[in-house]
C-alpha cells in the first residue's frame, strides 16, 4: 500500500488562497473544508490527505514529522525559524508586508521605543539591526490598539490594504519584509518518500506558475 502523505494547510485567509492552488495542481478535498468544522481530509488523491491548523503550529507538525509537507506563511517561518524544515516553494498567495507602524504626527521617538507586536523575534532584530534601543511587548491581536492606549509607540504588524492602520490613525513606517505563502516540507520524510513529495511540489510549482495569482 502506498504509505499516506499528510500535507498541513493554515486555516484563515492563507487556506482561502490556497484551496484554488490546489485545485489547479489536481488536489481536491473530500468535502468543503470551509463548510466543515473536521480537521482532517481525505483528497482525490489516494495518497495525500490534509489537516487544517493554526498558522503558527504548522512549522511544529511539519518539524516532527507529523505532517509531511505544510503551507505556511514566511512570517511565521521568520518568527519561529524554519529548522528541519525544507521551503521549496514560493507559493504567491497571501502576499503582504510586515511592517513598522506608527500613529500619524506622533511626537519624536525617545531613546528607548516601546513596540508592540506578536512578532516579538522579528522585532527584537529588526530594531538591533537598526541600532534602536527597543521594549518589546508581546501581545495576541489588535496591535493597532497599543500605541492608542499608549501601551507603545511603535507596533511591528502585517500590512495588507492599510485599512486597519487607516482606521486606527496610524501610518506604515519601514518594510521589515515582503511575506507570502510556502510549501515547506519535512527534511526526512523529503528523503525517505522523494518521488510522492517531488511530485506535489512540481504540481504546485505548476499550479504557482499558472494562477491568476502567480507572482510577476
Ligand atoms: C492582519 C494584521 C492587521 C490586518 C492588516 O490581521 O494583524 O490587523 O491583517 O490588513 P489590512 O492592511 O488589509 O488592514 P488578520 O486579519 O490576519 O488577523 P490576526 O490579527 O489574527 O492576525
Amino acid at each position: 500500500m502506498t504509505a499516506k502523505l499528510t500535507l498541513a494547510l493554515t486555516k484563515g485567509r492563507i487556506l482561502k488562497e490556497t484551496l484554488p492552488l490546489l485545485a489547479r495542481a489536481g488536489i481536491e478535498p473530500a468535502e468543503d473544508i470551509g463548510a466543515s468544522r473536521k480537521l482532517i481530509f481525505p483528497t482525490n488523491r489516494q495518497d495525500l490527505q490534509l489537516v487544517v491548523l493554526r498558522g503558527t503550529d504548522v512549522p511544529t507538525y511539519v518539524r516532527l514529522g507529523a505532517a509531511d509537507l505544510g503551507v505556511v506563511g514566511k512570517d511565521v517561518l521568520l518568527e519561529h525559524g524554519a529548522e528541519g524544515l525544507y521551503e521549496p516553494l514560493d507559493l504567491g498567495i497571501a502576499r503582504c508586508r510586515l511592517m513598522t507602524a506608527g500613529p500619524v504626527g506622533r511626537a519624536p521617538l525617545g531613546a528607548r521605543v516601546r513596540v508592540a507586536t506578536k512578532f516579538v523575534n522579528i522585532a527584537r532584530r529588526h530594531f538591533a539591526r537598526q541600532g534602536v534601543n527597543a521594549d518589546v511587548i508581546k501581545l495576541y491581536g489588535a496591535m493597532e490598539l497599543a500605541p492608542a492606549m499608549d501601551l507603545a509607540d511603535l507596533i511591528v504588524d502585517i500590512v495588507d490594504t492599510g485599512n486597519t492602520l487607516r482606521a486606527n490613525g496610524m501610518q506604515p513606517l519601514d518594510e521589515i519584509a515582503a511575506i507570502s505563502s510556502r510549501l515547506v516540507v519535512n527534511k526526512a520524510a523529503m528523503r525517505s518518500q522523494h518521488d510522492a513529495i517531488d511530485s506535489i511540489i512540481d504540481a504546485l510549482g505548476s499550479a504557482v506558475g499558472n494562477g491568476d495569482d502567480a507572482p510577476a
